[in-house]
């Protein structure tokens, strides 16, 4: 299938397009660089520079690569920076979203995939969280992610565009050949990795006071080629709708340090800090929707094996990309 991917040249997206060549897809990257790395982007897929706000730009793109499906990653994903600065997200991840949806249609594109999220939920009543709980996001990242799911919805009902909407818990580990490489680091595993190998004295640990065990927050981490591989499932004509994508074992951020210690074999400093706003305390996804319904069979659901890919990226990689 020919398909056609923004944000190929990101974390998560760079791991997906690598999935999508193996797996015998023609794939179409398009991406602004602003938080990818075009030597993230696998040599085998067509590269087209571009920003998903210049709409003429975007339709042109989607037409000549005669994508029959789109991937949609781009977006701006982090919790904290849309607290303080809520309309990069409103503007990015809904405007300028809006033009590529724009464009899938126009072209008759055949499927779309988009990666949303967990924050959609806000601070869920029930755990771990199944797809029908309400969604109340608790910041402007997950607000803006559950508008362009809500367009979807629109566009399939009013266009007939047949799309799915994957919920990401939270995205860690690394393929082989591409990793984790944000400019400005604020990921948890990444952060205290950055210690392991001394580029970082400490590791911050941002609340201790959550109602949880140990005080600090939960989450699900999920390998980034079983992301991946559940996109790949999505693109089977009559798959539709919205997926967790997670593994349903919650980890706290100290048990995060101590396993990225285990697997390092090194100490790792920590400073005790408040709270980041915008922080639920516990997000634990019930993905058995995306089990039987695409298929999907994680292959590194232990965090142990998680930790491990990356630690092995950041080893071989300890500057990341070079561009
Ligand atoms: N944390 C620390 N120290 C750090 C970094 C993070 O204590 O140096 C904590 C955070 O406060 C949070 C947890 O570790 O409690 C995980 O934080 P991340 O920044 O790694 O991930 P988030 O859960 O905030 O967000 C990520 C993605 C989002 C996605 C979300 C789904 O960035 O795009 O997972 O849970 F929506």
């Amino acid at each position: 299938m020919k398909v056609f991917v923004t944000g190929g040249a990101g974390y998560i997206g760079s791991v997906c397009v690598e999935e999508l060549l193996d797996a015998g897809h023609a794939v179409t990257v398009f991406d602004n660089l602003s938080e990818g790395h075009r030597s993230a982007v696998d040599a085998r897929a067509s590269f087209v520079l571009g920003d998903l706000g210049d709409r003429e730009l975007v339709g042109r793109a989607v037409a000549e690569a005669q994508a029959e499906a789109v991937i949609h990653f781009a977006a701006h994903a982090l919790v904290g920076e849309s607290m303080q600065n809520p309309g990069k997200y409103f503007r990015n991840n809904v405007a300028h979203g809006l033009n590529l949806l724009e464009a899938a249609v126009t072209a008759k594109v055949g499927k779309f995939v988009f990666s949303s999220t967990c924050a959609t939920y806000g601070v869920p009543e029930k755990m771990p969280m199944d797809e029908s709980l309400p969604q109340r996001p608790v910041n402007p990242y997950g607000e803006s992610k559950l508008m362009f799911e809500k367009m979807l919805q629109w566009y399939q009902q009013i266009h007939g565009l047949e799309f799915v909407a994957f919920r990401y818990f939270n995205a860690a580990g690394a393929s082989r050949k591409f990793g984790e490489h944000h400019r400005i680091e604020t990921h948890l595993i990444p952060n205290v990795l950055k210690v392991a190998l001394g580029q970082k004295d400490r590791c911050d640990i941002f609340g201790t006071d959550y109602p949880t065990p140990d005080g600090t927050c939960i989450r699900d981490y999920i390998h980034i080629v079983d992301l991946a591989q559940a996109h790949i499932l999505a693109l089977a004509p009559g798959q539709a709708g919205f997926f967790n994508l997670g593994n349903g074992s919650g980890y706290s951020v100290r048990e995060v340090i101590q396993t990225c210690e285990r697997i390092s074999g090194r100490a790792i400093q920590t400073v005790e800090q408040p709270r980041r706003p915008g922080d639920p305390p516990r997000l634990v996804a019930a993905a058995d929707k995306a089990l039987k319904q695409l298929g999907w069979q994680p292959k590194f659901p232990q965090l142990e094996d998680i930790v491990a890919t990356a630690w092995d990226w950041h080893l071989r990689h300890p500057d990341g990309y070079r561009d």
